[in-house]
């Protein structure tokens, strides 16, 4: 008996070795040490023998089995390891494939401009109002004090719709609105597309965009709205710039300011015209008139606003001298801002 265990271990060993598919190995352990399986067979004969050559035959046979099992085991985890390892093989991605990339799209540098304002305005306070672009009559000229036939509403070439809807010409529209739905003291930025019958040159377009600001608390003057513009200027032009209030004329503001920008260079240049300063968005003291109208006590509340020309503001950063390419969707400058915030 000990004779054919030697054999039969010998041989399912080899047998175990040269197997390289798990279920020719599942065949193969069954036929060893199934029910009936070689093994199993030994240990049957068994029953022949008694006593302690029984005992010792049995222990003899035992460990056999014991140690082909945990051949069996070994073998297995190994075809399983090479299985699995076939498998990812056969089913690996081969990401390095070569497709074109699709062109991914940016900001527009209008858009960029606009946000980087809004953000500024936004940390000191200011909340965003948005106002329609199709108003009326009203909101855009007669509660801001510009009666019908005032000479102002040539200053703004209008797109009529019908007798009382226009596109608006400004975002001031923005301030009536605000001023009659926000209860005071409150703080606005209202930003937003406008249009003019204008006919498109190097500084005018028929649609543009502005930023209409506008702040109503007791008390104010121009001091703080000084304050305001310069901070808003040094954060878009660097903290060495001021800036300076020329009179100037807008019915809806009373007193009324162009406010300039100081200009980068030291001696005059294209973009100052050599003087030295650059307009950059018009302002003032609300008009009493318009608090009034807008149903803000007068006697009790003062305001000031402003208008910014976010076309006129990135020109002047990026030193682009016809504002047309900003409305040309010519890749090769705008993908100049892919990389901007
Ligand atoms: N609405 C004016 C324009 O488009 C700009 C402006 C000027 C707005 C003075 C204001 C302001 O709020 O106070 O020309």
């Amino acid at each position: 008996m000990q004779k054919d265990l030697n054999n039969l271990v010998q041989s399912a060993l080899v047998d175990i070795s040269v197997t390289d598919s798990t279920a020719q190995l599942y065949e193969l352990r069954v036929s060893i040490l199934g029910k009936s399986g070689s093994i199993t067979n030994l240990l049957k004969g068994l029953r022949e023998f008694s006593g302690e050559q029984r005992a010792n035959l049995g222990k003899v046979v035992n460990d056999a089995k014991v140690m082909l099992e945990n051949a069996f085991d070994t073998k297995q985890t190994q075809l399983k390891l090479k299985e699995i390892n076939q498998s990812l093989q056969a089913e690996k991605l081969d990401l390095s494939i070569e497709r074109p990339l699709k062109q991914v799209g940016a900001s527009h540098p209008v858009t960029l401009m606009s946000n980087r304002i809004v953000q500024f305005f936004v940390k000191l306070g200011f909340t965003v109002y948005h106002s329609p672009e199709i108003d009326t009559e009203y909101y855009n000229f007669e509660a801001l004090n510009v009666v019908a036939d005032h000479p102002a509403r040539d200053m703004q070439d209008t797109f009529f719709i019908d007798d009382t809807h226009l596109l608006r010409s400004h975002t001031s529209n923005g301030q009536v609105r605000a001023m009659q739905s926000v209860k005071p003291p409150f703080s606005i930025l209202s930003p937003g597309k406008v249009y003019r019958a204008d006919q498109p040159d190097a500084t005018h377009s028929p649609q543009f965009h502005q930023i209409e600001g506008l702040v109503i608390d007791k008390n104010l003057s121009m001091c703080d709205l000084k304050f305001v513009l310069e901070n808003f200027a040094k954060h878009i032009f660097g903290q060495t710039t001021s800036i300076r209030f020329r009179p100037s004329y807008f019915p809806f503001t009373e007193p009324s300011v162009e406010v300039d920008a100081q200009c980068k260079c030291n001696d005059g240049c294209k973009v100052c015209k050599g003087t030295g300063w650059i307009e950059i968005l018009g302002a003032g003291m609300v008009n009493k008139k318009v608090l009034e109208n807008c149903g803000i006590s007068s006697k009790v509340y003062t305001g000031f606003a402003f208008g910014i020309g976010v076309e006129r503001i990135t020109d002047i950063v990026n030193g682009i001298d016809d504002m047309r390419i900003l409305f040309e969707n010519d890749i090769r400058f705008l993908s100049q801002f892919v990389n901007c915030v």
